[in-house]
């Protein structure tokens, strides 16, 4: 079955009068993994049963290789989901819980068992055929769901956190085998996940969703590295968020200072044109690229920001410290720490970073 594109256009659901996702605009390409990423309710369950045909859309269209699907129902659709809780038939075994959706389909006998074994070799639960969901790991359990999708050779595959069940060290196993699965059979993936480092690690695109909105789309690194907002920044991972005003605004440039009177010279972001002297702003340094020396050394408060620390946890490869600066409590994680200072809580220090490192989140959202 040849993997599908997908579009959503200006997608809308609501319950009542409450619109639970608004205006959703996507473009899923063919063989991508695409993650939606967002907290518990921003609408990530809701999009995925619309795209799979379970819910109905309020407004706008949803589209598999071009074709309007708003109106086909969800078993025309091609389209396989895995629910977070599996929904495995507890009464079935293994094999006739994977062949269930072949025999829906009045699939000839011979050719399910040919299915069937395929799919549960694809998964690696070969000799389990006889076994009921009950007398299977978790990680099993999840293997028996996907292979129940994939045996129907779906366009589009769905998955709603699909590893949430499971303990941390099999979550990392499953994710790395999902991922060789999807590549190698070059499926159109729709991913949700609300685990940030989940979404980083596994997809070639996500989209962030808050409040039933898409507020930023990018590639992992993009999204790391360049949050659109003050959400999204804090939502991967810690975030340290330090407010600023903007001094001077050239072409390609701005000069802002940071409260307690750091300056730094910012070049502009696309998604940051608009700012102008005066502004308040935030400015956004990951914990990873904050660099820490003693207060005492010679350097001017135009360079750094005085803090002290206020707990520190040394993990071998890295330092975490807690740092009180600004009135506000700031993370940095010093990478590498042999033959670096360490320090203790109530040491004073002083943070720099490089304007490089930082990213300008103005004000006002806009959407
Ligand atoms: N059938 C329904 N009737 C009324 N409200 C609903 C219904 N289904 C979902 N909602 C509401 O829509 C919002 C989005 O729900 P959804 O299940 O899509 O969230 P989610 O992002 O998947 O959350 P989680 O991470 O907790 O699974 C929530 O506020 C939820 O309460
Ligand atoms: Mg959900």
């Amino acid at each position: 079955m040849q993997a599908a594109e997908v579009k959503l256009e200006k997608v809308g659901k609501r319950y009542g009068e409450q619109w639970v996702v608004r205006d959703i605009d996507l473009h899923i390409q063919r063989g991508e993994f695409f993650t939606l990423l967002g907290p518990s309710g921003c609408g990530k369950t809701t999009l995925l049963r619309m795209i799979a045909g379970f819910v109905e859309p309020d407004a706008g269209l949803v589209r598999l290789d071009g074709q309007v699907v708003n109106q086909v129902p969800p078993w025309r659709r091609e389209i396989g989901m895995v629910f977070q809780s599996y929904a495995l038939w507890p009464h079935l075994t293994v094999f006739e819980n994977v062949a269930f959706g072949l025999r829906e389909r009045k699939v000839p006998r011979a050719e399910i068992n040919q299915r069937v074994t395929s799919a549960l070799e694809q998964v690696e639960l070969q000799g389990t055929e006889a076994r009921r969901p009950s007398q299977l790991s978790g990680g099993q359990q999840q293997r028996v769901a996907l292979a129940r999708t994939l045996v129907i050779q779906p366009r589009v595959l769905l998955l709603d956190e699909p590893l949430s069940n499971l303990d941390a060290k099999l979550r990392i196993e499953m994710r790395l085998e999902l991922l060789k699965l999807q590549r190698d059979l070059g499926l159109t993936t729709i991913y949700v996940t609300h685990d940030q480092e989940e979404a980083l690690a596994m997809s070639t695109q996500i989209a962030v969703i808050d409040r039933g909105r898409v507020v930023q789309q990018g590639k992992p690194r993009e999204i790391y590295e360049q949050p659109a907002d003050d959400f999204v920044a804090a939502f991967f991972g810690q975030s340290n968020l330090l407010p600023a005003k903007i001094d001077r605004v050239h072409d390609e440039s701005v000069v802002v200072t940071v409260d307690g009177g750091m300056e730094l010279t910012l070049v502009l972001s696309a998604t940051a044109k608009t700012v102008a002297i005066g502004d308040a702003v935030m400015l956004s340094v990951r914990p990873e690229a904050m660099e820490l020396a003693n207060a005492g050394e010679p350097l001017s408060n135009a360079r750094r920001i005085q803090g002290r620390i206020v707990a520190s946890a040394y993990q071998g490869a890295f330092v975490e410290y807690e740092i009180a600066a600004l009135g506000k409590s700031l993370k940095a994680r010093i990478a590498n720490p042999k033959g670096k200072p360490l320090y203790d809580c109530g040491d004073a220090i002083a943070i720099t970073f490089a304007a490089a490192d930082v990213t300008l989140i103005a004000p006002e959202r806009k959407n």
